[in-house]
C-alpha cells in the first residue's frame, strides 16, 4: 500500500496541490513551504528514488511531486517509445518510499491535448541541443524542453530536481530556466550506479546478462579518461576509445570531453580546469548514456603517444 496520492488530470494535480500547499503553510505567505518536482518517465529504479530523496531534503515538509509520464515529444522514428517499459504500480511503491507526497501521471492527451497532432508551440533547445546526443537524436531536446516547460507552468516548483546521468539535458535544462526566466532552482544530483559501475538506468532492463557485462565497457571508459587526465585530452581520450574498441559487443557512437558547460575543451586544458567525459553507445539493440567529471590538475604534461596524429 502507498501513501502517495495520483492525480492523472491536470485538475487533479491542481486540487492536490492546493491542499498540500495549504496543508504545508499559507501559499505566498512568509511561511509557505517549498514544493519541489521531479520529472521522470517512470520505470523508477534507486537512481530515481535519490533524486526523490534529494527533493524531500531540499523542500523539508513541503510537498514533493513526482511526474511519471512518457513523453512521445522527445522520442524519434524508430527508437523505443513502444517499448518503453511503464510500470506505474511499482513506480508509486518507489515514490512512496523515498517520501514523495504526489505522483502526476496523466495520459499523453492530458499533456498535448491536439496528440498526436504535436503541440503548435514548442521551446526551441537552441545550438547545445544539436550536440552529442542531438546528433543521434535531433529533436530530442525539443521534447524534452518542451515537457519540462509544461510540468515546470503546471507544478510551479521552487525546486526541480534532475539526474547528472542525462548531463547534456540537465545542462539544458539550466539553460532555458535562465534564458526563460522560469524562476526555479534546477537542482543536479549525482549518478547513481550498481556496484560494479554500470549507471543505473531505466533501459538496463533491456539488457540480456551477457549485455550488462559489455554494457560496463562505458563507466570502464570513461574512468580511463579521468585516470589519463594529467595527460592532456587527446591522450584521455585515447585511453578512452580503447576500453571501447577492445570490446566488440560494444558500438560507440561519441566519447567526448568538454568542458561543464559542453563546450570544446583545448588539448592542454589551464591547471585547475573541470570538464566532463560522455560517452554513449549501443550494446545490442540498447543505447546507453553515461558521463563523469573529469578534472584537469595542476600537472597537466604534454605527451606525445600514438593517439596524438
Ligand atoms: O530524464 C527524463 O526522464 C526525461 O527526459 C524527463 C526530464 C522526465 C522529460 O521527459
Amino acid at each position: 500500500m502507498t501513501s502517495v496520492r495520483v492525480a492523472d488530470t491536470r485538475a487533479e494535480l491542481a486540487a492536490l496541490l492546493a491542499t498540500a500547499r495549504e496543508r504545508c503553510g499559507a501559499p505566498g505567505g512568509a511561511d509557505a513551504a517549498q514544493v519541489g518536482l521531479v520529472p521522470t518517465m517512470g520505470a523508477l529504479h534507486e537512481g530515481h528514488a535519490s533524486l526523490i530523496r534529494l527533493a524531500r531534503q531540499r523542500v523539508g515538509d513541503g510537498p514533493v511531486v513526482v511526474s511519471v509520464f512518457v513523453n512521445p515529444l522527445q522520442f524519434g522514428a524508430g527508437e523505443d517509445l513502444d517499448r518503453y517499459p511503464r510500470t506505474l504500480d511499482a513506480d508509486l511503491e518507489v515514490c512512496s518510499a523515498a517520501g514523495a507526497d504526489l505522483v502526476f501521471a496523466p495520459a499523453v492527451d492530458e499533456v498535448y491535448p491536439s496528440w498526436p497532432v504535436p503541440p503548435q508551440v514548442t521551446v526551441a533547445a537552441g545550438p547545445v541541443a544539436e550536440l552529442l546526443e542531438g546528433r543521434t537524436r535531433p529533436g530530442h531536446f525539443g521534447g524534452v524542453l518542451t515537457v519540462v516547460a509544461k510540468l515546470l507552468g503546471l507544478v510551479r516548483p521552487d525546486i526541480a530536481v534532475f539526474g547528472e546521468k542525462d548531463y547534456q539535458q540537465l545542462v539544458l535544462i539550466r539553460q532555458m530556466v535562465a534564458d526563460l526566466c522560469l524562476g526555479v532552482e534546477v537542482v543536479g544530483a549525482p549518478t547513481r550506479r550498481d556496484p560494479d559501475g554500470l549507471a543505473m538506468s531505466s533501459r538496463n532492463r533491456y539488457l540480456s546478462l551477457a549485455e550488462r557485462e559489455q554494457a560496463l565497457t562505458l563507466s570502464r571508459a570513461l574512468r580511463a579518461a579521468q585516470e589519463r587526465a594529467s595527460y592532456g585530452v587527446p591522450a584521455a581520450r585515447w585511453a578512452a576509445m580503447s576500453v571501447l574498441r577492445a570490446e566488440p559487443g560494444v558500438e560507440p557512437d561519441y566519447l567526448a570531453l568538454t568542458t561543464t558547460g559542453l563546450d570544446e575543451l583545448p588539448d592542454y586544458p589551464e591547471p585547475g580546469t573541470e570538464g566532463r567525459v560522455l560517452v554513449a553507445a549501443r550494446v545490442g539493440t540498447t543505447r546507453l548514456i553515461d558521463n563523469l567529471p573529469i578534472h584537469f590538475t595542476d600537472d597537466v604534461v604534454g605527451t606525445t603517444f600514438e593517439g596524438d596524429s
